[in-house]
């Protein structure tokens, strides 16, 4: 099973005064879950795993947007850094879909492929898709399943954060940066009704950006 970074459902993250946030949201957010530095220093090892096991074969990375944006291009960074440095190295594409399966706070049963290119390019190739959370695994699952329709060769998940919560069908991606709590989380590219992807670190929101940014 892979291995992850467990942040406990105690975990009492750090005061937002610690750390620089946008002042537009300072009213919205409970607290910093996963400091910028500590999302940067994992990516790094997710990059030197996936490099281990798929090295030496051509990846296609597949990033979903427009949640997943952020990690894809420092995991993305940290892959060609491990190729420029090494005697082993994977050349690399990449291609970009977008999925949407939420309405404010909740996940809706539909979701939604927007855009990309035709998946029959991805036909005999090694597949990396790049997540932004797995929760309740239903769009994973679904992309999966598309996706296995055009026979690529080999499909890899890798999910930045992983929520544990009762609402999971039960699946777990190849590669997970970290197992976090049960809470709505904003940042690094994860949204709220798009707000929020412009902010560094990965936060917990408050009623009042709930309430503020709902739709
Ligand atoms: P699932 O289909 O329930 O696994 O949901 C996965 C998608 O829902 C992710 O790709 C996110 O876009 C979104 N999502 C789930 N939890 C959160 C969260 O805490 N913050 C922001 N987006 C989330
Ligand atoms: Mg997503």
């Amino acid at each position: 099973m892979a291995s992850f970074l467990q942040i406990p459902d105690d975990e009492k993250g750090y005061d937002l005064n610690l750390f620089c946030v946008p002042k537009h949201y300072e009213e919205d957010l409970e607290r910093v879950i996963i400091p910028h530095g500590i999302i940067m220093d994992r990516t790094e090892r997710l990059a030197r795993d996936i490099v281990q096991d798929m090295g030496g074969h051509h990846i296609v990375a597949l990033c979903v947007l427009k949640g997943g944006y952020k990690f894809f291009a420092d995991l993305l960074d940290y892959i060609k850094a491990l190729n420029q440095n090494s005697d082993k190295s994977v050349p690399l594409t990449v291609d970009f879909i977008r999925l949407k399966s939420y309405c404010n706070d909740q996940s809706t049963n539909s979701v939604k492929v927007i855009g990309g290119d035709e998946f029959s390019t991805l036909t005999g190739k090694n597949v990396l898709i790049v997540e932004d959370i797995v929760e309740t695994g239903r769009t994973m699952q679904t992309l999966l399943s598309l996706l296995n329709g055009y026979n690529p060769k080999m499909v890899k998940v890798v999910s930045l954060l992983v929520k544990r919560t009762p609402k999971s069908l039960g699946y777990r991606p190849d590669y997970i940066g970290f197992e976090v709590p049960d809470e709505f989380l904003v940042g690094y590219a994860l949204d709220y009704n798009e707000y929020f992807r412009d902010l560094s670190h990965i936060c917990i929101l408050n009623e009042n950006g709930r309430e503020k940014y709902k739709v």
